[in-house]
């Protein structure tokens, strides 16, 4: 094992939320302790609150203590927020919505990275046709998150003259939001197959014929050699379910993303398989891109607090940390690779077993501990 980065120091926050967090946030951390010792790093964080439990204890789901931490920092770890005693709050105010999305916009996360892997060995848990999945699934997802209808203004809604009501949601993309998330979309692709599908509803949509021409333009003139296509977004939808390894990179709007991303994610079989990494346009102090690193499956707050999580999308979250925040790839493939050696050697959590005995989320954590080298 190569220690090209012999004792670097890599500072993050850590936010790890409500239901499943907490206790997965333990078992990621847990893991990147013993990568550290194995690669030649020591990590340095501290905990923020965030979500439902920033609602009870500080009134908000964002507090500015955590915000200003998170700033202190070269990365965020975020486990996930939200949960049934948040539901009843006007959706403004609810966890998801008030805390990531301010984070996103505060941070310039403006490309999500949502790495969609079946492993074989887990095949069996895709809804998908056994003879489409036999080999496994493994799409990148690049989704804008800072744009588009999520942020776009004017955004409103106010009561009319006639007693209707009217609600206003607005659609707007830069050449500047196109050119910069499609740059990733080129990195990533360049790394993978070459293969780049852009997702868009150009037939329909302004922002969407503006999106189709800046990506054109930007992988014609920065990388010609990629094979690029352009896919409307209710075929690439119906394409994902009937063969999704036709795709290898796809780049798409944020509201596109948001719903082709979960598509994706349950043709890859668990939710608690997925991490996610958000990109910022900053820096951090080791000149790489600020990130935040979530994963994708939720609070899960029926199984919280009862050992029986799955702790894989939190851990694979953190070697995406590493990867792309640190700059750490030989200890990022070492983590994933520890996750697949402990899925291949029969170690589940109750979402993958499938009726087989499985393992509790501290197990599960010790497995691919066993397997890290
Ligand atoms: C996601 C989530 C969020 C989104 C919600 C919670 C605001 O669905 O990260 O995909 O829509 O972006
Ligand atoms: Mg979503």
């Amino acid at each position: 094992m190569t220690d090209t980065k012999k004792n670097t120091l890599i500072r993050f926050a850590t936010l790890p939320g409500d239901g499943i967090g907490p206790e997965v946030m333990e078992v990621a951390l847990g893991l990147l302790r013993k990568a550290g010792d194995l690669h030649g790093f020591r990590i340095e964080t501290s905990h923020h609150d965030v979500g439902g439990i920033a609602i009870d204890r500080h009134g908000e789901a964002l507090p500015p203590a955590t915000l200003d931490a998170c700033r202190q920092q070269d990365a965020i770890l975020f486990g996930s927020v939200g949960g049934p005693k948040w539901e009843s709050l006007p959706p403004k105010e609810q966890p998801e919505r008030a805390a990531l999305l301010p984070l996103r916009k505060a941070f310039r996360l403006y490309a999500n990275l949502r790495p969609g892997n079946l492993y074989p060995e887990l095949s069996d848990l895709s809804p998908l046709r056994p003879e489409t999945v036999a080999r496994g699934i493994d799409v990148l997802c690049v989704r804008e998150l800072t744009g588009g209808v999520y942020f776009g203004q004017p955004k409103s809604t106010k009561k009319l003259d006639d007693g209707q009501e009217e609600a206003i949601d607005t659609m707007v993309y830069l050449t500047s939001e196109i050119e910069r998330v499609t740059e990733v979309a080129i990195t990533a692709a360049k790394l993978r197959s070459g293969r780049l599908c852009s997702v868009d509803k150009a037939n329909v949509l302004e922002t969407s014929v503006l999106w189709r021409r800046v990506v054109s333009e930007k992988v014609a003139a920065e990388a010609p050699d990629l094979e690029l296509s352009h896919m409307y977004v209710d075929n690439a939808a119906m394409q994902l379910v009937r063969d999704p390894n036709q795709f290898d990179v796809l780049l798409t709007e944020n509201m596109f993303g948001d719903i082709l991303s979960d598509e994706l994610a349950v043709i890859c079989g668990s939710l608690g398989m997925l991490a996610s990494a958000s990109l910022g346009a900053d820096k951090n102090s080791h000149g790489l891109p600020y990130g935040l690193y979530e994963p994708a499956g939720g609070t899960a707050p029926d199984i919280a607090g009862k050992n029986l999580a799955n702790p894989c999308a939190q851990i694979l979250s953190a070697a995406l940390m590493l990867r792309y925040s640190f700059g750490l790839e030989e200890a990022a493939s070492s983590l994933e690779n520890a996750v697949k050696a402990a899925i291949r050697t029969g170690h589940r959590t109750g979402d993958v077993s499938q009726g087989e005995p499985s393992v509790g989320t501290t197990e599960m954590g010790e497995a691919i501990a066993s397997c890290l080298e």
